[in-house]
């Protein structure tokens, strides 16, 4: 039996609970992890070919998509039957966050937006950033809220990948 097969619901083996994000049902409820220098056009396309509801892009700098830097502006490629087109944003600033979500609007990149504050790399959490970023509230909210006011117009759902904390005690 193959993990497709297995998800063929049956009396054993009801269907799963339906996910949705915003006006995007994801059937099969299966998600695509966001991996940084995995998951470009041409990975997704060959995992479409298996069926799974929502396939999310490699990790995207707002600064660096505000800045236009050429890769990045390579990496936000979709086929043009991919649907819905996910993007994940990874930021530490909210005017940059808010930047980065208008320019997605405005110029019809993606459908939804996934916000990455999983990032457990020491490098990155010592500063502050990646997954220790939402201990910091304020920012936190800041950043979300900032990325939400953006997406709101154009009616685009934004979510955020996070881990349930820090350490054992947080
Ligand atoms: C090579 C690699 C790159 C990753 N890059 C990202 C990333 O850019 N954004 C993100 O949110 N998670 C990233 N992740 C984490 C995965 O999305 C996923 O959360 C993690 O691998 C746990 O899932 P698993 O237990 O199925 O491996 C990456 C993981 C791997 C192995």
């Amino acid at each position: 039996m193959t993990v497709l097969d297995s998800m063929v619901p049956t009396a054993e083996n009801p269907p799963a609970h339906s996910l949705r994000i915003g006006p995007h049902a994801v059937d099969p409820p299966v998600v695509l992890a966001p991996m940084a220098g995995i998951t470009n056009v041409a990975f997704r396309r060959l995992c479409r070919e298996y069926g799974a509801g929502l396939y999310v892009c490699e990790m995207i700098t707002s600064r660096a998509l505000v800045e236009r830097h050429p890769q990045t502006m390579q990496m936000i490629t979709f086929d043009a039957d991919e649907h819905p087109r996910s993007m994940q944003l990874y930021g530490v600033d909210p005017v940059t966050m808010g930047e980065a979500v208008r320019m997605i609007v405005a110029e019809d990149l993606a459908d939804h937006v996934d916000m990455n504050f999983g990032c457990p790399v020491p490098k990155v959490t010592r500063k502050g950033g990646g997954s220790a970023l939402p201990y910091k509230r304020r920012l936190f909210e800041d950043i979300v809220t900032a990325a939400v006011r953006a997406a709101e117009p154009a009616g685009i759902p934004v979510t955020v990948k996070f881990r349930i904390g820090i350490d054992d005690d947080t």
